[in-house]
């Protein structure tokens, strides 16, 4: 008997004339074809992607793409977090520029994070700016990265120094993608999952609290669920705040402690973005526990959340060396929040109520990292 054919969630993103849909659903790689045509002027589109993501996923979207006869032509860069890089950036508006795109084309991005910021930053200055689309592979990008048209590289200054804010045309979120994702990967994807819980819709959390370890087992209804919702929530605050000049800011929650604990560990595979973000939520609650402004349970609730879906929690279990509280004090002060040299955190009055803050005594912050690091 044939299968029904799962249905597909859209998330609209009304950003006025930079406004898109997320299609979030299984099958969406197998019909792109069908979904990118309406948006082309000529029948052809040019998909950077890296190699794993090439190994697993190029093939199925050609073939997606020649069912509505459109016609690929693929790039394909090493995989990893160096290739957002001024030297990868260059290597793509360079092939695109020998490959003739031209304003009206549209070029996709294949792939997590890495591709998407670096695809949507050569879309964003190339002749000033063409379209693109995002096929996010992994669920970190889905979620998060390829929603919102920020875009960019790093420098040898620090992370996302150099983009533009540059929105895609469609988001094709392919729920059967997350089948391929190494088991550590979608756990620290699902950081940033659990993360819209923590900061705006305590629901959620309950929701993730309970359908958490299945999700993650592999269930697809409970993933498209899990991905639809934390896109809508991310919408809803990019809706508000594009720029972030104010609101978007909270999406950082987590970020503050997780990218300085990313930095000291040389983004390396001794701690992924999101380990670092699902740590940096919960430094987070226990900071605002101990300033008084939420109480003792709610960073015990996000601690057991963690452990039961068997993700990183606390600084020792993060392999090798970390430097001292001061050094990583000075990691976060390098936070793109910071402002007039204060650094800003989000912080919580409870699960599901986050706010910014730069009224964070720096006795606090060092006596939480004292303890934290005292018990590796
Ligand atoms: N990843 C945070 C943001 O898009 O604002």
């Amino acid at each position: 008997m044939p299968q029904p054919i799962p249905a597909i969630d859209d998330v609209a993103v009304n950003l006025g004339e930079r406004s898109y849909v997320v299609r979030v659903g299984q099958g969406l790689i197998a019909r792109a074809g069908a979904e990118i045509a309406p948006l082309l002027k000529r029948p052809r589109v040019w998909v950077v992607t890296e190699a794993t993501v090439a190994g697993l996923h190029l093939e199925p979207l050609r073939a997606g793409l020649s069912a509505a006869d459109i016609a690929m032509e693929a790039l394909i860069l090493p995989p990893g977090e160096s290739t957002k890089s001024w030297p990868h950036l260059e290597r793509t508006v360079e092939w695109l520029l020998d490959q003739k795109v031209e304003r009206g084309d549209i070029v996709v991005a294949l792939g997590g994070g890495v591709i998407g910021d670096l695809v949507g930053f050569a879309a964003a200055i190339l002749r000033r700016g063409v379209r693109f689309v995002q096929i996010p592979t992994s669920l970190l990008a889905q979620v998060d990265s390829s929603v919102g048209g920020k875009t960019g590289i790093n420098t040898a200054q620090g992370k996302n120094l150099v983009g533009a804010f540059h929105q895609p045309s469609l988001v094709l979120a392919d729920i059967d993608a997350l089948d391929t994702l190494p088991g550590r990967d979608f756990l620290a994807g699902y950081g940033e999952v659990v993360k819209y819980g923590l900061l705006g819709d305590a629901a959620f959390f309950d929701w993730l609290d309970a359908n958490g370890p299945a999700l993650a087992a592999g269930d697809k209804a409970l993933r498209q669920q899990a991905v639809r919702h934390s896109v809508r929530m991310k919408a809803d605050i990019v809706e508000r705040d594009e720029t972030e000049q104010g609101d978007r800011a909270l999406l950082n929650l987590g970020h503050t402690f997780g990218h300085a604990l990313e930095s000291a560990t040389g983004y390396s595979d001794r701690l992924l973005h999101g380990e670092g973000v699902a740590i940096g939520c919960l430094l987070a609650f226990d900071l605002s526990a101990r300033l008084g402004l939420c109480s003792q349970e709610a960073p015990a609730r996000v601690a057991d959340h963690l452990q039961r879906m068997g993700m990183k929690r606390a600084l020792a279990e993060i392999p090798g060396d970390l430097p001292g509280r001061d050094a990583l004090i000075a990691l976060m002060a390098q936070d793109k929040k910071v402002q007039a040299g204060r650094m800003r955190f989000i912080l919580a009055r409870a699960i599901g109520d986050s706010f910014v803050t730069a009224d964070v005594p720096r006795e606090t912050l060092a006596a939480l990292l004292d303890e934290a690091l005292k018990a590796r």
